[in-house]
């Protein structure tokens, strides 16, 4: 193959002006699903691509495939890609640098003469982030097969719409059950991230080779209280939603520190009180707890003490309970001899790297169900992600894309 040069300038106004695509004010990155900045984000990708010489289609919920045919049309293809949805005060590199990148992976493989046997596809995949329906990865776990197509149907968003319908409003139409993809109908997956953690920059090290992904999970807890007049009521008999869940949010703190793991994590990301007025008592609160760990045991046991302990705390304080497990996942084991090939390509390239495990999630957790997968990590400053000040530079950039095209060459021969 003859060297690969990366139009990094070309990249980085790329990723400035998808930013650039959102519904908060600039620097700040909010893409929620289905939103007009998703949609015309998408429409900014899809451009690129048909620019790029890809053939595009997209899937019933909104997967899009932009595709450069292989010499073997017989071969199935070797595919990357990531997401460019982006949760509320998100910065510009989160999944953008896997989708965008990708995109110039595959411009410089063809400007340099490469002819692949197999076909590379690059997957922009739906509602990576759960903002909108509070599960993650909806794209992947229904191309994968693990979110059946009338479950996702059914998801709602805060307002009560359903995936179904604004995926239809959004052009996308046909079957949920088309979807699916069979086992093995690629012959790699590969996914170019920022690391969304500390380790790379620590170390000065280039490049992350994923070997695993951690295990995520989601509680739902919605918690019924009685509400009344803040001067009127008696603190005797009150029966305070909000302070119900703060007393849960705290033992998911409890439980995560004392699971023995140092890799457990908890979070309350979500705590909705109604009515929301200062003079009255929180009747309703709604609480989402995100808990992992690279061990299911640990992670496991996190989950059911801190459904124990929201029993007896919404008991003791006369607040009804109903508790949903959003999603419980496995962690993902990525392929070894992928994790090798982007290996000798970084030795051969003499770019520092070294393996390690993601604690983010992403749609490689369920690319993984149906194919050998491994994420190629590129540092960021101070590990900082779902931030607006979010950076990771130009070079650190090149450097990921030059390594996510060769092993994308390599994969697809
Ligand atoms: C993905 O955005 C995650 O929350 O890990
Ligand atoms: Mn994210
Ligand atoms: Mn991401």
């Amino acid at each position: 193959m003859n060297p690969l040069t990366i139009d990094i300038r070309r990249l980085q106004r790329e990723i400035d002006e998808l930013a650039s695509i959102t519904e908060a004010e600039p620097p700040v990155v909010t893409r929620v699903l289905f939103s007009g900045a998703d949609l015309r984000g998408r429409e900014f990708v899809k451009k690129l691509c048909r620019e790029a010489g890809l053939t595009l289609r997209a899937d019933a919920v909104g997967n899009i495939f932009a595709r450069w045919e292989g010499a073997n049309e017989k071969l199935p293809p070797v595919a990357t890609g990531s997401h460019i949805d982006a949760i509320p005060n998100a910065g510009k590199y989160d999944g953008v640098v896997g989708v965008l990148g990708a995109i110039e992976a595959i411009r410089a493989l063809k400007k340099s003469g490469h002819r692949p046997q197999r076909a590379i596809e690059l997957i922009v995949f739906t509602a990576e982030e759960p903002t909108r329906f509070g599960i993650g990865c909806v794209g992947s776990r229904l191309l994968s097969g693990v979110l059946a197509p009338q479950k996702a149907a059914a998801l709602r968003d805060r307002d009560g719409k359903s995936l179904d319908e604004l995926r239809r409003d959004a052009g996308y139409t046909g079957s949920l059950d088309s979807v699916r993809l069979p086992k093995n109908c690629y012959a790699a997956f590969v996914e170019l991230h920022i690391e969304q953690g500390p380790i790379l920059e620590w170390e000065n090290t280039a490049i992350g080779i994923v070997e695993k992904i951690a295990a995520p999970s989601t509680l739902r807890m919605e918690l019924t209280g009685v509400g009344g007049h803040a001067g009127g009521t008696l603190m005797p008999g009150r029966r305070d939603a909000l302070l119900a869940g703060a007393e849960i949010a705290l033992a998911v703190e409890r439980a995560v520190t004392g699971s023995g793991s140092p890799d457990t994590v908890g979070t309350t990301g979500v705590f909705r009180i109604e009515p929301g007025a200062v003079n009255s008592v929180p009747c309703r609160a709604l609480l989402e707890i995100d808990v992992r760990d690279t061990k299911v045991a640990t992670r496991d046991a996190a989950l059911v003490q801190i459904e124990t302990a929201a029993v007896e705390i919404c008991q003791r304080r006369g607040v009804v309970l109903e508790t949903d497990r959003l999603n419980v996942d496995p962690p993902a084991v990525c392929d070894a001899a992928l994790v090798e090939t982007t290996a000798d390509i970084c030795r051969h390239l003499g770019v520092s790297h070294r393996k390690m495990i993601s604690r983010a999630y992403h749609d490689t957790l369920f690319m993984a169900q149906i194919c050998s997968c491994t994420m190629i990590f590129i540092p960021c400053r101070g590990g900082v992600s779902h931030r607006p000040d979010e950076f990771t530079s130009p070079e650190q950039i090149e450097t990921g894309v030059h390594i996510l095209a060769q092993t994308l060459a390599q994969a697809a021969g």
